[in-house]
C-alpha cells in the first residue's frame, strides 16, 4: 500500500543564508526530497564558505543557483520564474543579517530579489547569535516580517556555534518541515480564482488639512481595505491598493498607491478605474474639506468660538457609477462601503439606490466587533434587487474573502 508524502510535487525555493548553522541545509535538502518536494536551493555568497553547492545540487537534484545575473542559468532559470513557480519559500538558516534585508526590501543578490518576487509565502528559520536575536532591531525586523505573514520557525535555545548560551539555534530541519507541511495544506485552500483580474482597492481615511499642524479626519485604521487587497492578491489577482494615511505593511503582492485628501484618492481612483475589473472603496472617504488651508498655524483669540469654513469633497463612488454609465458597459464592478450607526439595512439599502454600485457592504461601526481599527466585522451585503445577505461576525480576512466571492459572480 503506498502513502501520499506530505510534500509531494510541491515546489519548494530554499534560501541558505550564511551562518555556521548553513550546514544543516544538506539535511533539510534530504528531508524535503524524502517528503516528495521538489526543492530549488539558493545560496548567497556567504553561504557557500559553509556548504558547497555540489552537495545541495546532489541531493536536491537540481542546480543551485546563486548570482542573480549567471547566464548559464538564467538562460535556462530566470529569477522571476523561480519567484513565481516557487509556492512556499524558505530561508532556513535565516541570518540577522537577511532578515534585516528582507524587512526592509534590499534585493541586491538572488535570494533576497526571489523573495521580493514571490507571491508564495515565506517560512523564516532564524539562526544567530544570541545577541543578534535579541537585539531590538532584529525583534523590530522579525516583527515587521511576521506582521506581513511569514512564518517563523524558531529559533531554539541552547549551546551556541559561538560559544554563548541561549536563543538563537536553528531548529532541527524536521521541524522545519513540519511547518512547511502545515503551512502548504493551509494555503492549498486558498483558490486562484482571481488570477488576472484587476481589482483596485482604497482603504483607510483621508486627511484634509486645515492650517500646517491640524486636519480633519476620521479613525478609519485601513485593516478592512488592506484585508481586501491581501486576500485578492492571494486569490490571483493584480491588486492596485489606493491607501490613506495608515501604519499597516503592504500586502505581499500588492501595489500601493499613497494618497492623503479626498481629491488626491479621487484622482488615484479615477486615473485607473477604465482599466480595472472591479473596484471596492472600503475606505472611509472625508465628506468636507476645509474651504481654504491657512497657511499659518490657527491662533488662540480672544473669542472662544472659531468657524470652519466646509466645502464638499468629490464623491468618489457616485463619480465611478457616473464615468461607467457615460461609457456604457458594466466594467468595472463597483462595490461600495455604507458606515453607519443604527438601522443598518434601511440607510444601507437606501444608500445603495443613491449610488448605483453593484454591491454594497454595510457595517454599524457603533457595534462591538465591527468599530473602526477593530480585526473583526459584521456586515449586510446588498445588491440591487437581492435579498440582503447578513453575515456572521468573521475576521476581517474572512470577510475579504466573501465579499471577493460575491465580486467574483458580478464579475461573471
Ligand atoms: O479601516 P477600518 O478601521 O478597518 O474600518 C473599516 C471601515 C469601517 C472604514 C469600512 O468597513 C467602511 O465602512 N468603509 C466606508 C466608510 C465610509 O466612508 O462610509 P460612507 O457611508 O461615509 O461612504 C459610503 C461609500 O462612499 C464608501 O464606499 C466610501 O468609500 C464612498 N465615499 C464616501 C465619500 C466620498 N467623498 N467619496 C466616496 O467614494
Amino acid at each position: 500500500m503506498s502513502t501520499a508524502l506530505p510534500l509531494s510535487h510541491r515546489r519548494i525555493v530554499l534560501g541558505i543564508t550564511g551562518g555556521i548553522a548553513a550546514y544543516k541545509g544538506a539535511e533539510l535538502v534530504r528531508q524535503f526530497v524524502k517528503a516528495g518536494a521538489e526543492v530549488q536551493v539558493v545560496l548567497t555568497r556567504a553561504a557557500e564558505h559553509f556548504v558547497t553547492k555540489l552537495t545541495l545540487q546532489t541531493l536536491s537534484g537540481r542546480p543551485v543557483l546563486v548570482e542573480i545575473f549567471d547566464l548559464d542559468e538564467e538562460s535556462r532559470i530566470g529569477h522571476i520564474q523561480i519567484a513565481d513557480r516557487a509556492e512556499l519559500l524558505v530561508i532556513a538558516p535565516a541570518t540577522a543579517n537577511v532578515i534585516a534585508r528582507l524587512a526592509h526590501g534590499f534585493a541586491g543578490d538572488l535570494l533576497t530579489t526571489v523573495a521580493l518576487a514571490t507571491l508564495a509565502p515565506l517560512v523564516l528559520a532564524p539562526a544567530m547569535n544570541v545577541n543578534m536575536w535579541r537585539h531590538p532591531q532584529t525583534q523590530e525586523n522579525v516583527a515587521r516580517l511576521v506582521a506581513r505573514g511569514a512564518i517563523l520557525v524558531g529559533p531554539d535555545s541552547g549551546d551556541l556555534a559561538c560559544g554563548w548560551v541561549g536563543a538563537g539555534r536553528l531548529v532541527e530541519p524536521a521541524e522545519i518541515v513540519a511547518a512547511c507541511v502545515r503551512a502548504l495544506s493551509s494555503i492549498k485552500l486558498t483558490p486562484r480564482d482571481l488570477e488576472g483580474q484587476s481589482i483596485v482597492v482604497t482603504a483607510g481615511p483621508t486627511r484634509e488639512a486645515i492650517d500646517p499642524v491640524r486636519f480633519l479626519g476620521n479613525r478609519s485604521s485601513g485593516k478592512m481595505g488592506f484585508a481586501i487587497a491581501r486576500r485578492a492578491a492571494a486569490r490571483g489577482a493584480n491588486v492596485t491598493l489606493i491607501a490613506g494615511p495608515v501604519t499597516l505593511d503592504t500586502p505581499s503582492g500588492v501595489m500601493r498607491v499613497d494618497v492623503e485628501t479626498a481629491a488626491e484618492m479621487h484622482e488615484a481612483v479615477m486615473a485607473r478605474e477604465a482599466d480595472s475589473a472591479c473596484v471596492i472603496k472600503a475606505a472611509a472617504v472625508g465628506d468636507f474639506r476645509a474651504a481654504s488651508i491657512m497657511s499659518d498655524k490657527i491662533k488662540k483669540t480672544a473669542s472662544d468660538r472659531v468657524t470652519l469654513d466646509l466645502v464638499k469633497n468629490p464623491d468618489i463612488l457616485a463619480a465611478l457609477v457616473d464615468r461607467r454609465r457615460a461609457r456604457g458597459g458594466r466594467r468595472p464592478v463597483i462595490v461600495g462601503f455604507a458606515a453607519e450607526t443604527g438601522d443598518l439595512e434601511d440607510k444601507a439599502r437606501a444608500k445603495l439606490a443613491k449610488k448605483g454600485c453593484d454591491l454594497l457592504v454595510a457595517n454599524d461601526v457603533a457595534e462591538a466587533g465591527s468599530t473602526f481599527g477593530s480585526d473583526t466585522n459584521q456586515v449586510l451585503l446588498l445588491a440591487p434587487d437581492q435579498p440582503t445577505e447578513s453575515l456572521p461576525l468573521l475576521t476581517k480576512d474572512e470577510l475579504a474573502d466573501r465579499i471577493l466571492d460575491r465580486v467574483k459572480s458580478l464579475l461573471g
